[in-house]
């Protein structure tokens, strides 16, 4: 068993700031457009939290930058954070990843089945070794886990996934952005997270690029059953792929949300916008 002193509690329940119009819409809505309530097969007990923060704050200096989150996140729950620039979510993500320690509180990250540390991030900038072809860019992802034939043979398998399987004996330099970006994801997925945690990971990509990166991502998502964490500027972007977006405000979470629409969802429709402008209520005040 590899879950730490989670809090059977914590377990059972549903986010605690669940705000009355989402609970009206969860109550009226099939379970299984709750992938992470659903008792479906998504390949893992669904039941566990994939991490908690329990009164997590960072300060740096005077500044208080998280001030006591208490957050659980289901295992195989996609959750987008929301918030504005400075408002903390970079740091939420370095403290998930073990990139940073809390100034105090008690953060709980599940190692997932095999019990080896399987969280991994992905940022904005693509970050590949210059001097490395892709494969071997990828392969990096499988440092201490595989080796070798195997590790080229995973490597391949998830360039497949990503579209760029005939790519793998090139440059770095000789791709697209769009390209470069889809080696870094498949750089994070090769050894098959359990947390995958994505710092705005398609705000330097145009608004086609980034339509096509949300639907690779989410396929990808759906396949493997992980846990994404995806810190984004771009409020669309969060309700068409997250279960659950959590917006974050002076430290602390002012909304948070399920969205339980069916998946693939249509960009524009009007349960999006709908959800869509009441983050944006949350985020900038309502004009009512
Ligand atoms: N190592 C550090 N030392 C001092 N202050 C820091 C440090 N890291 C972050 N901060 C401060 O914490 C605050 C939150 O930073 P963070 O990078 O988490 O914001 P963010 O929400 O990701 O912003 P953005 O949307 O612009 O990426 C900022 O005021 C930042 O200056
Ligand atoms: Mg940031």
């Amino acid at each position: 068993m590899s879950v730490i002193a989670l809090d059977q509690k914590a377990k059972d329940a549903r986010p605690a700031r669940e705000t009355a119009e989402a609970r009206a819409l969860r109550e009226t809505t099939p379970t299984h457009w709750f992938p992470y309530a659903a008792p479906h097969a998504r390949g893992r007990d669904v039941r566990e939290n994939a991490f908690s923060f329990r009164g997590i704050s960072r300060k740096f200096g005077d500044k208080t930058v998280l001030d006591n989150i208490d957050l659980d996140v289901p295992a195989g729950q996609f959750i987008a954070v929301i918030g504005k620039s400075g408002c903390g979510k970079s740091t939420l993500l370095r403290l998930l990843t073990g990139l940073d320690r809390p100034t105090s509180g008690t953060l709980t990250v599940n190692k997932g089945a095999e019990g080896q540390n399987r969280t991994r991030i992905m940022f904005q900038e693509p970050r590949l070794l210059p001097w490395a072809r892709i494969a071997k860019n990828v392969e990096v992802g499988l440092t201490g886990i595989a080796k070798g034939p195997q590790a080229h043979e995973q490597s391949l398998a998830i360039l497949r996934e990503v579209g760029l399987a005939d790519r793998a004996k090139e440059w770095p330099s000789v791709l697209s952005g769009g390209q470069r970006q889809r080696v870094a994801l498949a750089r994070a997925l090769v050894a098959h997270p359990y947390i995958l945690a994505l710092d705005e990971p398609l705000g330097a990509l145009d608004a086609l690029t980034r339509i096509e990166m949300q639907q690779l991502l989410e396929r990808i998502w759906l396949q493997q059953a992980f846990t994404a964490v995806l810190v984004t500027h771009d409020v669309s972007e969060a309700v068409a792929l997250a279960d659950r977006v959590i917006v974050i405000d002076h430290g602390r979470i002012a909304l948070d949300i399920d969205i339980p629409l069916e998946r693939p969802r249509r960009h524009g429709s009007p349960e999006l916008a709908r959800l869509e402008g009441q983050i944006l209520d949350t985020l900038f005040g309502s004009a009512a």
